[in-house]
């Protein structure tokens, strides 16, 4: 998917990785740049078009929805990290609620218009969605989840021409990033490896250099291996080892 001349939503656009987003698709080439906010944004390309979209706002979610005429790629980006205690129940349905549901329902809202344009999906998971951080456990269970709800909706999707492409960053200095003294890539770095794969076509990005050392293992591994067996079981296809 090229993103020259093209329409992107990206959702947690004001700052951090998604404002870094909305300035690398510009620079792409983007046709119009949705930018989901909370909170009222203005940018000074007119490209730009502001949306009100907290992610965990249905109402909102189905008017922005109504709002766009096409869309080639949805970017879910908004995210919350608490660094809560693994006894918090209240922060784990809080992360499921911006991590996981937010991102399953925007995606459902908009999945008919990216059907139209066979167009492509790109969920901002994190590396701790491949192991527990206990620095934050109940954002790596969410991240968990919707790394497993980007798969599941690869394989739904893929039946009507859309793709779908999970990133898993390492530490990135965001307002988010770890509050500890390790390397942490620039919000702009990021932003750049991710749309370069997305053009590239990789399904799974690792868009930074502590990720990035994993990519290998992860795309040899036995649960890249699994998935696209199971994936070859829903298509009906005979599962090879
Ligand atoms: N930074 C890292 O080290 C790191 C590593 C791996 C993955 N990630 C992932 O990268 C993504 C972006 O994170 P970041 O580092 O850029 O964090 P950030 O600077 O804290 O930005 C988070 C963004 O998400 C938005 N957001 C939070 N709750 C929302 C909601 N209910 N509805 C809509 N928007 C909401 C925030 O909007 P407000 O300004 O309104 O709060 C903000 O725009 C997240 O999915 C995060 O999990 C980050």
């Amino acid at each position: 998917m090229i993103v020259q001349s093209k329409t992107v939503l990206i959702t947690g656009a004001n700052r951090g990785i998604g404002r870094a987003l909305v300035d690398e698709a510009l620079s792409r080439g983007a046709r119009r740049v949705y930018a989901g906010t909370r909170q009222a944004l203005t940018h000074p390309d007119e490209r730009v078009t502001p949306l009100t979209l907290d992610v965990t706002d249905s109402a909102q979610i189905r008017a922005a929805a109504e709002s766009i005429e096409s869309l080639d790629v949805l970017i879910n980006n908004a995210g919350l990290g608490l660094y809560a205690d693994l006894s918090d129940r209240a922060a784990l349905e809080r992360h499921l609620a911006v991590n996981l549901f937010g991102p399953y329902d925007v995606t459902h809202a908009l999945l008919p218009l990216l059907t139209r344009s066979r167009g492509a999906i790109v969920n901002v998971v994190s590396l701790a969605a491949l192991a527990a951080v206990p620095l934050d456990p109940t954002y790596a269970m969410s991240k968990a989840a919707a790394f497993s709800f980007t798969q599941a909706v690869r394989v739904a999707a893929a039946r009507y021409g859309v793709t779908v492409h999970a990133v898993l960053p390492g530490p990135v200095d965001t307002d988010m990033g770890p509050q500890i003294d390790i390397p942490k890539a620039s919000p702009g770095s990021v932003a750049r490896a991710i749309l370069h794969a997305v053009e590239n076509g990789d399904e799974d990005i690792f868009p930074d250099p502590i990720s990035s050392s994993v990519a290998e293992g992860w795309r040899n591994g036995v649960a890249k291996a699994l998935e696209q067996q199971f994936a070859a079981l829903a298509q009906g296809e005979p599962v090879t080892s």
